[in-house]
């Protein structure tokens, strides 16, 4: 096993940042792996990823069997956190799944979003128009954090003047959620984060009940059937889900952008490609990179035997570039046509928000690439999170020529 362990490290710095060698070493050699480190099976294959979402005995509830296993103490220390994310319908199995989803279903569907892209459009031309004069920004502290951050406040209804503690909390609960390797505390920063944002959205949803405001905590404040615990927890969800992913997107595309300078030349003379250039991005380097089951009950998947409680992660993005499903997979191809991605999952837990991820990026994409030239990244090396969930960088300093308001 501890063969596993050398081909593919998460701790390990290099493959943090860049993991699509040892991830393809273990599709080819190891497609049903067991991480020692990460005590875990690893699924890297497209079919064997699909075929574990359609699949029941591959558990959502995960949470649940974690803070169970606690010692009592340590469990009442993170009582918050097991009310919240023992809500949030990503950690449920039908039938608590299919009954929070039915309130989150048609809440993002393009149909629903169609008022919001010209109030997207002006908050991507908001922040280009910030951005300084020498053409030097960060990229994640300066757009790609505060365009989905602000888009998912505006449309829960939380209070933009909050921004701040939004994401700081964000980022606590993303170390927990996300699978941080390194984090020291990062149980006790998640308990406090879901401290603040219960109490901030338990307030909000007491003022929405007296007055309306059009807003979704509004909207799910009157529908039947959910009680304040899932409706606060859901919210948070939906704040979390929906920001520190698409910040991913939009950094990790961005960069694929400027490493890949014939992309980014079509992109920009042929803008009406946003849509097809944002679903490259995903499936070449998505901010999701893996979603974890435990599995329900004793299996046996290619030879390999799994056993019951066992927690099994399905690395979408090595399921992304398999060979079997893409062609010429490690090429960054903005033209592709074939194949899909499933960088927003599938089956039941298929990602609520993905039209609303496609379109803040595609709308992104042109009208950065028509205010900038000549983008380079301006440093010698990035900080990469080191989510086994979560991928992206601390920060993306970058230098750029100002092209003139798009
Ligand atoms: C690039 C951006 C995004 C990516 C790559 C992404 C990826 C995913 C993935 C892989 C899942 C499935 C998780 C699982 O099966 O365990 C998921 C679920 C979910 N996502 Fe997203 N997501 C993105 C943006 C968003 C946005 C913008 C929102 C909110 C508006 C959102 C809300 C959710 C919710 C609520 C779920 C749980 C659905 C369920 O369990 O039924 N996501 N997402």
């Amino acid at each position: 096993m501890k063969a596993i362990d050398e081909i593919y490290d998460p701790t390990d710095p290099a493959t943090i940042a860049d993991p699509y060698p040892a991830l393809a070493r273990l599709r080819a050699e190891a497609p049903v792996a067991w991480s020692g480190r990460l005590k875990a099976w690893l699924l890297t294959r497209y079919d064997d990823c699909l075929a574990a979402q359609r699949d029941r005995r591959f558990s959502a509830e995960r949470m649940a069997a974690y803070f169970q296993g606690l010692d009592p103490a340590r469990r009442k220390q993170l009582q918050r956190s097991e009310g919240a994310l023992g809500r949030w319908a990503v950690f449920l199995d039908p039938p608590a799944h299919t009954r929070i989803r039915s309130h989150l279903n048609g809440r993002f569907t393009t149909a629903a979003l169609a008022a919001m892209a010209p109030r997207i459009e002006r908050r991507i031309d908001r922040l280009l128009a910030a951005a300084p004069d020498g053409g030097a920004m960060d990229f994640v502290a300066d757009f790609a954090y505060p365009l989905p951050a602000g888009v998912i406040m505006e449309i829960l209804g939380a209070p933009l003047d909050r921004l701040d503690d939004f994401q700081r909390w964000s980022h606590d609960l993303a170390l927990f959620v996300g699978s941080s390797q390194t984090a020291p505390d990062k149980h006790l920063r998640a308990e406090a984060a879901v401290a603040g944002l219960d109490a901030t959205f338990r307030g909000l949803l007491n003022d929405r009940r007296r007055r309306p405001a059009g807003d979704l905590i509004s909207e799910l404040a009157a529908s039947p059937g959910l009680s304040d615990d899932d409706l606060v927890a859901n919210c948070i969800l939906l704040l979390f889900a929906g920001h520190e992913t698409t910040t991913g997107l939009l950094a990790n595309g961005l960069m694929r952008l400027i490493l890949h300078p014939d992309q980014q030349d079509l992109l920009r003379r042929e803008p009406s490609r946003a849509e097809a250039a944002v679903e490259e991005m995903l499936r070449f380097d998505s901010p999701a990179p893996a979603v974890s089951r435990v599995v329900a009950e004793d299996m046996e998947i290619r030879g390999r035997r799994i056993r019951a409680g066992e927690r099994v992660f399905l690395m979408l993005n090595a399921a992304n570039r398999d060979p079997e499903a893409f062609a010429d997979p490690e090429r960054f191809d903005i033209a592709r046509s074939q194949g899909r991605q499933i960088a927003f999952g599938f089956g039941i837990h298929f990602c609520v928000g993905a039209p609303l991820a496609r379109l803040e990026a595609a709308l992104a994409f042109p009208r950065l690439l028509a205010a900038m030239q000549d983008i380079g990244i301006a440093a010698d090396r990035l900080d990469w999170r080191d989510g086994v969930s979560l991928r992206g960088t601390v920060s993306m300093p970058i230098r750029f020529r100002a092209a003139g308001p798009p």
